[in-house]
């Protein structure tokens, strides 16, 4: 590490080095939208699930099977095994493996896949799988740096001449004045410092620290000097730093073994952990191979025998695992007994099925035996129309869409007919044709001309004649 008084540097800077929690957690938020109303499994300390709680309604018996689950990943008596979701389609599946992950923290890694995911011409299957369980597997690194830290009492870009262009200015310096319980402080910053100060959008007021040998910048809070007094408000507020603002800190870092791989596998200057991590932006999909994977095995163990990192194994959630063929269930197997595994959830709505890549083999669910074995099988039930209600309510408070009288009995009606999920689709199509008609609430006539205008999977399916085709016959 090299000792630098002053983090004014003219190298490039890597701004980055602490990113975001995952890029990729961000473009999967739209597949986890349907079930933002899940707060949780809602058990109560003994474990025992109330009609409803934490955005659940009923599914009493699945909650609480799911709670014992979260009980054992916690004590780490979960290993080598896997949890398996099955139902009808609709009845949950998918928002009690939400509700599990909610249940085990926000900072523990959740990796959600679909079976059919692992098909790909570009990547092997098996691939796919084992970097799904890398992402799941967390790291949190505890690293003592050299930081300036500081209420921010000045913020002064210095403006000169671009020698190269007629026009505008450019940044040459930036003063920055640090404040903390025991003194200031002022720096002459970089202007690529100056760039990061802007993306992480810091104004003076604002706590933040700035790494001494890399120039990163970090925003911690809003002092809370400037605390307003609003009751609900996105600003955390932080108290102002003790200490002096140049000193050592300990930070500390989450990231998943995958990041590390892929930050690897582009092979590029800086041996400290941080410099690694500052290359995880720049993404781009290269072959992360078995024995870079080991290498990076070796270097994080090295890091929790030294007591600089720890290792939280988080959950990987495969959706529609039926979609997975025989070598892919076989390479699960082996997944799953390895040394470091996260927890593996898996859901599924087939009954008996022929396994994918066989041609003879028809097993439960459309998964080999030997898998089912290691398996602990949760079955989720179907819904009395009283709870398609109370789920429909949910969403349309959330939805901000407003329901007229007896419209939530006709839609946990249509829900009865058809299932869970065909109830909440219909609520924004209706609340399109309560706007068209002028009105800013729901009725009951919305829900008919919907039945007008669409068909349930049930009346679509009993429409098809005989001989497979539509009515008339006119294809043949
Ligand atoms: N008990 C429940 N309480 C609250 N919301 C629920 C409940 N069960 C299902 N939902 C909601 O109903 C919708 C459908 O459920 P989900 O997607 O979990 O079904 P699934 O069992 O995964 O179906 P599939 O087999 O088709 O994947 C989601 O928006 C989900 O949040
Ligand atoms: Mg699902």
């Amino acid at each position: 590490m090299k000792a630098t008084t002053t983090p004014s540097t003219s190298t490039p800077v890597a701004h980055n080095a602490l990113p975001p929690p995952s890029a990729t957690s961000t473009a999967r938020s739209s597949r986890i939208a349907p079930h933002s109303h899940i707060k949780g499994l809602g058990l109560t300390a003994e474990g025992i699930a109330a009609p409803d709680g934490a955005g659940f309604i009923g599914q009493t018996n699945a909650r609480e099977a799911c709670g014992v689950v979260v009980d054992l990943i916690k004590s780490r008596k979960f290993s080598g095994r896997a949890l398996l979701l099955v139902g009808a389609p609709g009845t949950g599946k998918t928002a009690l493996a939400l509700a599990v992950s909610h249940e085990l923290g926000a900072k523990v890694p959740f990796c959600p896949m679909v079976g059919s995911e692992v098909y790909s011409t570009e990547v092997k299957k098996t691939e796919v799988l084992a970097e799904a369980f890398r992402r799941a597997i967390g790291l949190r690194i505890k690293e003592t740096k050299e930081v300036y830290e500081g209420e921010v009492t000045e913020l002064t870009p210095t403006e000169s001449e671009n020698p190269l262009s007629g026009y505008g200015k450019t940044v040459s310096h930036v003063i920055v004045g640090l404040k903390t319980v025991k003194g200031t402080k002022q720096l002459r910053l970089d202007p690529t410092i100056y760039e990061a100060i802007l993306k992480e959008k810091i104004v003076v007021g604002d706590v933040i620290y700035v790494e001494a040998n890399t120039g990163a910048v970090k925003r911690v809070g809003r002092s809370d000097a400037y605390a307003s007094s609003y009751d609900l408000e996105s600003e955390t507020y932080v108290p102002l730093p003790k200490g002096d603002v140049h000193k050592r800190k300990e930070l500390v870092q989450d990231v998943t073994l995958g990041d590390l791989d892929a930050a690897n596998a582009r092979p590029q200057g800086g041996q400290d952990i941080m410099s690694v991590m500052g290359s995880l932006m720049k993404s781009g999909r290269t072959e992360v191979t078995d024995k870079l994977r080991r290498e990076v095995n070796k270097v994080v163990k090295g890091y929790v025998d030294q007591g600089v990192a720890e290792v939280v194994p988080g959950v990987v959630f495969i959706d529609e695992v039926h979609m997975l063929d025989i070598e892919c269930f076989t390479y699960l197997n082996a997944l799953l007994e390895s040394a470091m595994a996260p927890t593996v959830i898996l859901a599924t709505n087939r009954g008996n099925a022929l396994v994918r890549g066989t041609i003879d083999i028809v097993s439960p669910h459309g998964i080999p035996v030997d898998l089912l074995d290691r398996c602990l099988i949760v079955k989720t039930d179907g819904y009395k129309p009283e709870q398609i209600a109370k789920v429909v309510q949910l969403r349309a408070n959330i939805e901000g869409l407003k329901l007229g009288p007896g419209v939530l009995e006709r839609i946990a009606q249509e829900g009865e007919r058809g299932s869970m999920r065909y109830a909440l689709q219909l609520l924004s199509p209706a609340s399109i044709l309560a706007g068209l008609a002028g009105r800013s609430q729901i009725e009951v006539e919305d829900i008919a001309e919907m039945n007008e205008l669409f068909l349930d999977a049930k009346t679509s399916a009993s429409n098809i004649g005989a001989d497979g085709g539509f009515d008339g016959g006119r294809m043949s």
